[in-house]
């Protein structure tokens, strides 16, 4: 309900005379088998209205018909009675059976959000009407809004794929992980990663005793997700545990998972078949889901699957992957470039150490 006269008090003197308005009109009206819209209610309105407070109003829940004294802000001292039958008040519609302070409503005269002191009219259990008076400033309500969330780009050509790791940043490999005879999500931090050429191949290598290894090696899809600088500390504690022994989900801090859209499933077959120690079948484990998942937060997502393995027996396997599916967010990738744009955080480069460098565009 508009204030028109700027009355910004909340003091309790403010608030008593808003009340003491709202309860002799409600009482003025209480008796009266219905609203007349009339120079009579104008005198009963004015007759209720204490000087502090520069408004009051009745509103019929039946049929929306009301009246609205206010000051008259423009013409000077007097009042204004406004009998425009306009959408019913937003403190009419959650008006209960008791008087009190409405709930905080957006003034639609003033746009700002506001309390005023509600009396109902009841008969026989029902609000036929109510009367409302001054209006209190509450501050802007919270918007029930998320904000919205980044869009999301699907990298369709292999050259623009390979893009996404010409600035080789750490990456987060994310598989599904045989323990104990069932399957869990486990992601290793990864940084000797590099693109080889412009066909969406990746060379990669991969210590033996990781936990990821046997999941990589399986002919498996997997994810790589590209975090940037404000995910450090995760990256960090992803790469000092294992997922033989933890369940990083669990938990590593902030880790989340973002399961791959359904084009984005990949890695059946191939060289999975060639793979000697590709054993899901092994000990009666049933396999896993073949979709490669990602790590939240980060900002480019790429399926890949294993092509060729280069080494065998030794401690690292180095192997070259194809990236089977990508995206990335849309503001970190200008069409051609993957890169942070201004003010946003960078991708990391490991310098060793616990400790990164990162890569912004010069
Ligand atoms: C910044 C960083 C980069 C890493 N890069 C690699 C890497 O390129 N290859 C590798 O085998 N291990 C790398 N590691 C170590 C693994 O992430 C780490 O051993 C992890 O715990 C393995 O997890 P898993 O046993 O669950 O597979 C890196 C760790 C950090 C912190």
């Amino acid at each position: 309900m508009a204030e028109l006269v700027s009355q910004q008090s909340s003091s309790p003197v403010y608030r008593a005379a808003c009340e003491l308005a709202a309860y002799r009109l409600r009482d003025a009206l209480t008796d009266k088998p219905f609203i007349e819209y009339d120079s009579s209610l104008r005198t009963v309105l004015l007759r209720c209205l204490p000087d502090e407070v520069a408004s009051i109003a009745v509103c019929s829940a039946v049929d929306g018909s009301r009246a609205l004294l206010h000051r008259d802000a423009v013409s000077g001292p007097g009042y204004v009675l406004d009998t425009a039958t306009k959408t019913s008040p937003p403190w009419l519609k959650r008006c209960g059976l008791e008087p009190g302070w409405s709930r905080p409503y957006t003034d639609p005269d003033t746009q700002s959000v506001v309390i005023s002191f509600v009396a109902p009219l009841v008969r026989d259990g029902k609000v036929v009407a109510a009367v409302a008076a001054g209006s209190i400033p509450v501050g802007a309500r919270a918007s029930k809004k998320r904000p919205a969330a980044p869009a999301w780009l699907s990298v369709t050509e292999p050259r623009l794929r390979s893009r996404l790791l010409y600035p080789n940043p750490v990456c987060l490999l994310t598989t599904w992980g045989e323990v104990d005879g069932s399957w869990r999500k486990n992601v290793m931090t990864i940084s000797w990663l590099t693109c080889l050429n412009n066909d969406a191949d990746v060379l990669l290598s991969i210590n033996a005793r990781r936990h990821s290894a046997a999941a990589v090696l399986s002919g498996r899809a997997f994810g790589l997700s590209v975090p940037t600088s404000d995910l450090a500390a995760m990256v960090l504690k992803i790469g000092a545990c294992s997922g033989s022994k933890t369940d990083k989900l669990a938990t590593v801090e902030g880790l989340a998972a973002v399961e791959a859209d359904a084009e984005a499933k990949a890695g059946k077959g191939g060289f999975a078949a060639l793979m000697s120690d590709s054993s899901d079948d092994d000990d009666g484990v049933a396999a896993p889901p073949d979709a490669p998942w990602f790590v939240e937060g980060c900002v480019a997502r790429l399926a890949c699957v294993v092509e060729r393995r280069l080494t065998e027996g030794e401690d690292h396997h180095v192997v070259v992957a194809k990236i089977t599916d990508a995206s990335v967010r849309e503001d970190y990738w200008d069409g051609k470039t993957f890169r942070a744009p201004h003010g946003r955080a960078p991708f990391l480069s490991f310098l060793g150490s616990q400790s990164f460098g990162h890569t912004v565009q010069s």
